[in-house]
């Protein structure tokens, strides 16, 4: 379900309301993109021509008219993501502003090879604005690659880190291939995908490029569409999705250590609060506060926080004597 044409009218003519999951889109950047790999000092035959670029007094209307349609096509409880340099930053927020469309994130992309300047700081970001369809629970699988016991080298939670609002990803370096001029990275379609999405779900891109959003959604399992207006473009993606097999990534995917907090979520009775607090006391002995709170967290099955509150009963040493065993 790819169409060579304007995302505008190919959307009123081929998808029914509420019938996508996910949407991520990068719309062209009112910018003169279409000379954008000169600024990134790119070898011409490696960079696939075609783009087409919105003329920068065209681009309020423009973003209005395609957010309006991605609303629409969006199921209650559907999610979208832009992509958004800052130039034309403020066009996109105004526009969606206008629809009913709900602020879940502003993310901020922090790539390699910035376009270079030199009496200025480099611009290496890029804005991802994540909103929700109201009206359904969205789709947010938040252990989908960390667990939340799996902890770095100095203790501190991946899955915390990997949800942080700030993402390092590196662009890719394909040297002498053929690229689009913006490609977006494997690793970052992946990422939004799996929080956003299951196997199965309808994921559509209103501006296909080099269709690197559709090639991911396949890789993962997930039925792609989209609408591509330039026919170079358009025909380059469409010879490498031709050849693509479902679920090629999917062997890729990092697989999340089992949760180890078995027992969260799950109420906590007077007798095993006392039990947290005794074996701490004793833990406490030996151990420093934070191996004390770790050793408890994988005894009791329940997460640091929870245990830490507990705890908070008998952070003053004279009150440890309280919950020893009477042992006379
Ligand atoms: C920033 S690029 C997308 C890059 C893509 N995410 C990738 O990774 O290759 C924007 C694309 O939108 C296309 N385009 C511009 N106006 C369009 C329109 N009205 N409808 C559909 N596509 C359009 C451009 O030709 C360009 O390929």
């Amino acid at each position: 379900m790819f169409y060579n044409m304007d995302c505008v009218e190919g959307s009123k003519m081929y998808l029914s309301d509420n019938s996508i999951d996910l949407i991520i889109t990068d719309p062209p950047y009112g910018i003169e993109g279409h000379t954008l790999h000169k600024h990134y000092n790119r070898k011409e035959e490696h960079v696939l021509d075609g783009y087409i670029e919105i003329p920068r007094e065209e681009y309020p209307m423009f973003s209005e008219k395609w957010i309006k349609e991605a609303e629409r096509v969006l199921r209650p409880g559907g999610s979208i993501y832009i992509f958004s340099g800052y130039t034309n930053l403020i066009h996109i927020l105004s526009a969606v502003q206008k629809t009913n469309l709900k602020e879940v994130n502003h993310i901020i992309w922090k790539y390699n090879f910035g376009v270079y300047t030199k009496n200025k700081y480099i611009s290496s970001h890029y804005h991802i604005l994540y909103y929700v369809k109201p009206g359904a629970k969205p789709t947010f699988n938040t252990n989908c690659r960390f667990s939340d016991a799996e902890k770095d080298e100095s203790g501190r939670s991946l899955n915390y880190r990997d949800r942080e609002d700030v993402w390092i990803i590196n662009r890719e370096y394909k040297p002498g291939q053929v690229k689009n001029k913006n490609e977006l990275p494997k690793e970052l379609l992946m990422k939004i995908i799996q929080y956003s999405s299951n196997e199965g779900d309808l994921i559509c891109d209103f501006f296909l490029g080099s269709f690197s959003t559709a090639r991911v959604a396949i890789g993962l399992n997930r039925r792609a569409c989209g609408f591509e207006k330039s026919k170079v473009a358009f025909d380059y993606g469409m010879s490498i999705i031709s050849k693509l097999t479902p679920g090629y990534l999917l062997s890729e995917i990092r697989i999340p250590k089992e949760n180890t907090y078995f027992n969260q979520g799950k109420s906590i009775s007077e007798e095993e609060k006392k039990k947290i607090i005794r074996t701490y006391v004793h833990l406490r002995r030996r151990f420093s506060k934070e191996k004390a709170i770790e050793l408890l967290s994988a005894e009791f099955g329940r997460g640091p926080w929870s245990i830490r509150r507990i705890i908070s009963e008998v952070n003053s040493c004279e009150n440890f004597n309280l919950f020893l065993p009477n042992t006379s």
